[in-house]
């Protein structure tokens, strides 16, 4: 993945962040050897910061893969927390599994294999924060679906919204175009105050009026 600041910028911010500990360390090594996208240390710093400002307690995952992400949220609502991790790969689920163990944070993590839209829209009450980083295509009707799923005062998060710069270049691509109709769509919610953070591949955190 590219990144959307200049390599300088991007090098000096990376090597400011303190060292992972074991197991995200090991995360970090084990998705940059298979092409696992994962939000990395200075994304994960972000949503850590983001959950904990807001005391967020329940957190709703599209698209886990190996639980990364996960585990920042996870240690992020703490204790009485509760995260749904989400991912269409079995495999992924049962490796997360044995990081959240691990990371001593699986009594918070409730793992669930399937279609992360479809678990969503099953849900009735309320989520502190949905974090959104499922197949780029779908983002246009993630947007659809998550605002009623969030309480008043949530966050909706969602990772890859400048798309390694794509989003500012001519003839998009399909996914392009879908992240571009994304973007339209949380600046123009009434419902939404909405910002982007152009860290690593472009962050969007939207709060629900
Ligand atoms: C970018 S990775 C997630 C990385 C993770 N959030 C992290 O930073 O550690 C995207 C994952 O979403 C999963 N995925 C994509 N579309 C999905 C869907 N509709 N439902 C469930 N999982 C999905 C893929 O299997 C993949 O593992």
């Amino acid at each position: 993945m590219g990144g959307i600041t200049v390599p300088e910028v991007e090098d000096y911010l990376y090597a400011m962040l303190p060292p992972s500990d074991e197991v995200l360390a090991e995360i970090e090594t084990e998705a940059a050897k298979n092409d696992v996208p994962i939000v990395g240390p200075a994304v994960g710093r972000i949503l850590y910061q983001l959950a904990t400002i807001s005391g967020a307690k329940k957190v709703f995952e599209m698209g886990s893969a190996i639980g990364y992400s996960t585990i920042w949220w996870a240690r992020a609502v703490g204790e009485g927390g509760r995260v749904v991790y989400t991912d269409g790969d079995r495999n992924n689920a049962d490796q997360a599994r044995r990081y959240f163990e691990r990371a001593g944070v699986s009594q918070r993590i409730s793992v669930r294999v399937g279609d992360a839209l479809e678990m969503l829209s099953e849900e009735k009450d309320p989520y502190d924060i949905i974090f959104n980083d499922v197949d780029k295509n779908d983002y246009p009707r993630v947007f659809r679906l998550a605002l009623s799923r969030l309480k008043r005062g949530g966050l909706f998060i969602t990772d890859n919204v400048l798309w390694s710069g794509k989003v500012a270049q001519p003839n998009p691509d399909e996914q392009t175009k879908a992240i571009l109709e994304f973007n339209r769509l949380i600046f123009e919610a009434k419902e939404l105050f909405t910002t982007i953070l152009p860290i690593r591949d472009g962050v969007s955190v939207c709060v629900k009026k």
